[in-house]
């Protein structure tokens, strides 16, 4: 987060310390800065925006109804792929004519919703999906634009979880499949194939999978132009990456936007982008306290109140978050120390740290870069009630989403 300062060696975010609120919040808590999402939107726009192009938030990153609605304010739509997520963007105030709904699972219910909402696309993963989709318009006595996924096959150096357009990949349909589909499309009276869609995989840091997926569009555009299909829009996913460690480079988005526009000026499509991570990651923190400092023979165990339930990027992914002290204290501890959490599996950790500043019980900590995935992506587990979630709008401190209370999950 760009925007979390150091005064006195207390961290703040603007000009709030964020001890004082520590000291009179339940932690641990998420904690998202306003101005934050702003700037990247901003980015995000300047880089990729043009007149008839559309950036959506993918809201599995984050679905917290303010964020979303934060994000609307600057004219994003929004990438969902569910009911609840579809019924979250509409609540949020999103227009339908803004929304896209991929995954590879839609069920004939949130089909039917999808439908008679009247969304912008409605990305198809399997030919199953586009009959059932016929099906249902049919009954309706609708004709619904819909876009088909293609999985290009294009190799991502990232967590191997997170890849989403290699050929084992679940996701999308085969370029044979799509023509197949096309070849067929008069079968179906009541859809009108009007977009294409890819998503290549998250936390991409480099601008090569994005140079070899536009090289493999220009040739399926030609094929199209060739059979006098006429493609209104392109979907182009997200996938963009943020740095997590220090001193790691930035993704070169606006080298990204570049290399589109230049594609798409022979084009002339709409496009469609589905970013996740790239808006929201930095947004947010998590702050924990320290509860217990428990020593071992090769190193002391910071342990936090929070778990993996709350934010399970590092327990799932092994991804690296990096850790704060909210207060810098003189000295360093003389052994490694992990930050593990309260919950009973060992891959509640957060990671090993050397020479660290020392900490006591009773301390803060902030889990860095955990706007994204983070909150979206907790439970439960271990009976352990969702934690509060807060935001710093005009310097002022605002709850977003309440704790919930044990009572509730009982
Ligand atoms: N569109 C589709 C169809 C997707 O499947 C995804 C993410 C996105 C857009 C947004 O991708 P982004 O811009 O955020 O990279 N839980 C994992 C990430 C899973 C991403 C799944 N798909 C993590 O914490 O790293």
């Amino acid at each position: 987060m760009d925007l979390l300062k150091s005064k006195n060696s207390v961290l703040n975010i603007d000009g709030i310390s964020l001890k004082k609120l520590a000291l009179k919040k339940t932690t641990p808590f998420y904690l998202y800065s306003a101005d934050q999402i702003k700037k990247n939107v901003l980015a995000v726009k300047k880089a990729l925006g043009a007149k008839n192009n559309l950036v959506c938030f993918a809201i599995k990153s984050n679905s917290n109804l303010n964020i979303i609605k934060e994000y609307k304010q600057y004219g994003i739509g929004a990438d969902v792929v569910s009911l609840g997520e579809l019924k979250l963007a509409l609540k949020a105030g999103i227009n339908a004519k803004k929304i896209v709904f991929s995954g590879v699972g839609k069920t004939s219910e949130e089909l039917s919703y999808a439908i008679s909402k009247n969304i912008l696309l409605i990305n198809c993963e399997s030919q199953n999906e586009v009959e059932l989709i016929n099906k249902i318009a049919n009954k309706r006595k609708k004709v619904v634009n819909i876009g088909i996924r293609i999985n290009p096959d294009i190799k991502v150096k990232t967590n191997k979880k997170i890849t989403t357009g290699e050929k084992q990949n679940k996701f999308g349909v085969s370029t044979t499949e799509f023509y197949r589909i096309l070849n067929i499309r008069n079968n179906y009276k009541n859809i009108n194939i009007c977009g294409l869609s890819v998503h290549i995989g998250s936390q991409i840091k480099d601008l090569l999978p994005y140079k070899k997926l536009l090289s493999s569009l220009d040739k399926i555009l030609i094929k199209l132009k060739k059979i006098n299909f006429n493609l209104e829009y392109l979907d182009l996913g997200g996938g963009m990456a943020i740095p997590y460690f220090k001193n790691e480079k930035k993704f070169k988005i606006n080298e990204l936007g570049k290399l589109i526009k230049n594609f798409n000026k022979k084009n002339n499509l709409k496009l469609i982008f589905e970013i996740g991570r790239y808006l929201s990651g930095n947004i947010g923190i998590v702050i924990s306290k320290v509860i217990y400092i428990k020593k071992i023979k090769d190193r002391y165990f910071i342990i936090i109140d929070a778990g993996m339930n709350d934010m399970s990027r590092s327990a799932i992914y092994e991804a690296y978050h990096e850790i704060i002290s909210v207060e810098k204290r003189k000295g360093k501890f003389s052994k490694k120390i992990e930050f593990v959490g309260p919950i009973c599996e060992s891959s509640d950790t957060f990671g090993l740290y050397k020479n660290f500043s020392k900490l006591k019980e009773g301390d803060f900590v902030c889990i860095t870069n955990s706007g994204a995935y983070g909150r979206s992506l907790s439970s439960n587990y271990n009976m352990r009630p969702f934690i509060e979630e807060i935001i710093i709008k005009n310097k002022k401190v605002q709850t977003i989403r309440k704790r919930q209370k044990i009572e509730n999950i009982l």
